[in-house]
């Protein structure tokens, strides 16, 4: 059928102005921040819609026609997931951009979907309080961030998105509009759907209104740059620091060769020079005192371990500076970058899995930069498209990537596997990562999630074609 006809009920369904047919426009809206362009695509059409009746009637309309829609939040994903069907269209929340209530008794927020990370933190920081995820893209709009289960850097101490969601409001695939849980802080009332719903990529259900649990900001954060002779010494730390209780807001591990290049490309400067490997390591306490003693603590640990010498960021603007660095380094990777992966593994098998990404690059002669968050085990390894050499890119030296980049990517993966890790620890399997998800998890566990998809979607509107 012509998609004149249902191009005019959504027309009336949101109005023209929130209707975008433009080629130009729908464009912005093909991907992701994934570095391949493989994965783009234009929808049909794009509709903001403002409210989540206007979302319910656009999903029976989707059912009726049998029209792919796919939710977009603010496209900072990493995988593809918020591609879109050529022949489908995208939901917008430009409309749902309101923080409704910062409810200082509870410690929670309620917020509409399409709010950007940057304006949450901003409204809850002038109460004093304070949200742990930190997903590096701060354009990220929290609809997403709940979507992909998002973590970031400072998922250490208090956990990734799933941790701090305590309601929603939700319209499921064929329409119905749902209230899930509350400002709770228990709740075993029934099956946790709120939880189901939560990292489902779009599939599932498309959330309108979050409840968020908050913590008071902490009132003194340090971070240490922690310079190493090997990656292997400053991974090998981590385990100590976490058996030692010491929680950390975040642990994160970083190389030279990932550093020299976020400094020239992205014009930026770390604070400190010359080692092969750093950890960085936030620190909070309610007092000064408290806070110092932390962190020479967590020095001598650091030094035990081979360490040189610490550089303590204490002043809240250079905070931001390495914070920002480290949360930009991928925005460095990615013009040089075929893709960036997302492996998890148990903490105490994130050295030895990063020794195995440098020789698995060793074994093809090719440049697999690698950073993340060594206290969660979540390592980002980037297969690039570029050699290295002399501490630099080398663009002159010819790579075959049509034969290199599956038996590099296996690889990876299949140390992964081996020591018990998982293809994705926040980014999600969106298009990127599908042929992964069946190895890691089992045929059953993909059964029982195209069952459970099945239930709710029949018709497969919402984002089809992701995850399985
Ligand atoms: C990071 C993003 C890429 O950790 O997840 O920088
Ligand atoms: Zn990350």
């Amino acid at each position: 059928m012509s998609s004149s006809v249902w191009i005019d009920e959504l027309k009336k369904i949101v109005g023209a102005a929130d209707l975008i047919e433009d080629p130009d426009r729908l464009a912005s809206f093909a991907g992701d921040e994934f570095s391949l362009p493989t994965f783009r695509q234009n929808p049909l059409a794009a509709v903001r819609p403002h409210n989540a009746e206007e979302i319910s009637r656009i999903l029976k309309l989707a059912n009726q026609h049998k029209i792919p829609v796919t939710p977009r939040g603010g496209g900072t994903g990493l995988c593809g997931a918020c591609v879109p069907s050529p022949e489908g269209i995208v939901l917008l929340f430009d409309h749902l951009n309101r923080v409704l209530e910062v409810d200082k008794e509870n410690l929670m927020v309620s917020v509409e979907a399409g709010v950007p990370l940057h304006d949450l933190y901003a409204v809850i920081e002038k109460d004093g309080l304070f949200f742990p995820p930190h997903p590096g893209a701060d354009t990220a709009q929290i609809g997403g961030v709940i979507a992909t289960n998002a973590g970031g850097s400072r998922a250490v101490k208090y956990g990734t998105l799933r941790n701090f969601l305590r309601g929603a409001e939700v319209v499921l695939p064929q329409g119905e509009i749902l209230q899930l849980g509350g400002k709770l802080v228990k709740n075993s009332t029934g099956f946790n759907l709120l939880h189901l719903l939560v990292g489902s990529e779009g599939l599932l259900g498309v959330f309108t209104k979050a409840v968020i649990a908050l913590l008071p900001k902490p009132r003194h954060t340090a971070t240490l740059i922690v310079p190493y002779p090997t990656i292997a010494q400053a991974i090998g730390t981590v385990p100590e620091i976490i058996r030692r209780n010491l929680e950390p807001l975040a642990v994160e591990f970083m190389e030279a060769d990932s550093i020299a290049l976020t400094e020239e490309r992205l014009h930026r400067k770390w604070p400190a020079k010359g080692a092969q490997a750093y950890l960085m390591i936030i620190v909070e306490a309610s007092g000064l005192a408290e806070l110092e003693a932390l962190w020479v603590t967590l020095q001598e640990l650091c030094e035990k371990h081979g360490a040189g010498e610490i550089f303590v960021a204490e002043s809240e603007s250079q905070q931001k500076d390495v914070l920002d660095f480290r949360s930009q380094m991928y925005e460095a990777m990615k013009p040089l970058c075929l893709e960036i992966l997302d492996i998890v593994v148990p903490r105490s098998a994130i050295a030895a899995h990063v020794e195995a990404v440098h020789a698995i690059e060793r074994k093809f002669g090719v440049w697999l930069p690698t950073y993340g968050h060594a206290g969660d085990g979540n390592v980002h390894s980037h297969i690039m498209r570029v050699a290295f050499k002399d501490g630099k890119p080398d663009f002159r030296k010819q790579l075959d990537w049509d034969a290199l980049y599956h038996p590099i990517r296996d690889a990876l993966h299949a140390d992964a596997r081996q020591r018990g890790g998982m293809v994705s620890g926040e980014h999600g399997i969106g298009l990127a990562k599908k042929e992964y998800l069946s190895e890691f998890v089992g045929p059953g566990a993909v059964t029982l999630m195209r069952g459970i998809k099945y239930l709710l979607d029949p018709n497969h509107i919402l984002n089809p074609g992701k995850v399985f």
